[in-house]
């Protein structure tokens, strides 16, 4: 409200963070502006250009005159291609109905909050987890609960914390498998697990999959939409966005359970109204042609992956774990700095920006999230460089005890 002559930010602002991806690339090109070159490992957007048939359908929608509103659940073609796709892919039956169309995954994940939670619900999720999360949950008046990923068992959920978190006002859990930013994914058992205590507890499960098709070493995603016939308390969320390199389209879906399209749809009429139709040609034309594009985009990050590596886990005062799946290393610094401190000094001294752990929740602290959405020669070049600052910092900090 306007109390005075000067404008105040309402209160609700106070309740979502500012992107600690989007600040470290203010500060990188700031940087990069007094004429230094920086090393981008912070970003999470594969660094590929998107499938060449779906821009020419995008233009060739344009040309067709494809310029108006469209329905606000999104248009037919493209959700009855999802519907085919994810027959093929998930191995799912689901209608066009349950399918509706926004600009990325993350209008998704706030739509279907503020659908289905009510404030003061507790929702649970992942920590270390996507920073979103937790600033979309406290924006809709929500009580945002983390659960633990144990990272000395490869990030798995920590299944006791998890139900020692969960209480009668617990309504609502997010999974995200692959997840940002471990680059790990949950196992058949843990996913069944989540199931059985979303059934014994009457929850909504929001799962987040927009890395769905980014696996290594031949192995395929699991979703847990798979893992059962009732899917009446499952959202799946997937996007255009990494498995397209689609990022700046945005274009992604859901999948929900049919009571909640209605409040889904109500949301996007009065907010942004409906994806672009040429954006929404340009999904069609992925699902239908970019399988070998997403072939080779993976194997472009898995020799990524491997390389990077190959250099990161020599380095003494780094523990490494190998990602199985995205496009995220997230190791943890073995010497006495504090992540944070480590980010700034690594973007300072060494010219390399990546993200601080604890960014990503308390269980994040201690760690750096790097991304090898860049060049090979240039991750090369950056993982050579975080050795010689990690050599540096242990000289003049110490190791860890
Ligand atoms: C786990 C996760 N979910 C959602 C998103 C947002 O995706 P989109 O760009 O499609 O909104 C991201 C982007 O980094 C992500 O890592």
């Amino acid at each position: 409200m306007i109390k005075s002559n000067k404008i105040l930010t309402a209160e609700i602002i106070d309740r979502i963070e500012e992107s600690a991806s989007f600040s470290v690339l203010g500060k990188a090109k700031e940087l990069e502006r007094s004429g230094e070159k920086i090393f981008h490992l912070e970003i999470g957007e594969p660094d590929f250009t998107p499938p060449e048939e779906s821009i020419n359908s995008l233009i060739e929608s344009l040309k067709r005159g494809e310029t108006h509103y469209t329905a606000a659940q999104g248009i037919p073609e493209l959700r009855r291609e999802i519907v085919k796709y994810e027959k093929r892919f998930r191995h799912i039956d689901i209608t066009p109905e349950q399918v509706v169309i926004t600009p990325g995954a993350k209008p998704m994940i706030l739509f279907t909050l503020l659908s289905a939670v009510n404030p003061g619900e507790k929702v649970l999720y992942p920590d270390p987890g996507y920073l979103s999360y937790k600033s979309l949950i406290n924006f809709v008046g929500a009580v945002p609960v983390p659960y633990k990923l144990k990272k000395d068992k490869n990030f798995e959920i920590d299944l006791d914390d998890l139900r020692a978190r969960v209480d009668n006002k617990t309504t609502c859990i997010i999974i995200n498998s692959p997840s940002n930013p471990t680059g790990m994914v949950h196992s058949k058992e843990e996913l069944k697990e989540i199931l059985a205590i979303a059934k014994e507890n009457n929850m909504l499960i929001i799962s987040d999959e927009v890395y769905s098709r980014i696996y290594f070493d031949g192995q395929k995603h699991l979703s847990i939409t798979n893992l059962t016939e009732d899917r009446s308390n499952i959202i799946l969320i997937d996007a255009f966005s990494k498995t397209y390199a689609m990022t700046g389209f945005r274009l992604g879906y859901g999948i929900l359970p049919v009571e909640l399209v209605g409040a889904v749809v109500k949301l996007i009429q009065n907010s942004f109204s409906c994806v672009p139709e040429f954006i929404q040609h340009a999904g069609v034309t992925a699902l239908s042609q970019g399988e070998m594009f997403i072939s080779s985009m993976v194997k472009a990050f898995e020799e990524r992956r491997d390389k990077v590596y190959a250099i990161l886990s020599q380095i003494d005062g780094l523990k490494v774990f190998k990602p199985a799946a995205a496009f995220y290393f997230f190791p943890e610094l073995q010497i006495n700095i504090e992540s944070r401190e480590y980010a700034e000094y690594v973007l300072n001294n060494y010219k390399i920006a990546l993200l601080p752990g604890e960014a990503f929740g308390t269980y994040g602290r201690g760690h750096i999230r790097i991304s090898f959405a860049n060049s090979l020669e240039n991750l090369l070049e950056a993982a050579t460089r975080i050795g010689d600052s990690i050599d540096k910092l242990k000289k003049e900090k110490g190791i860890k005890t």
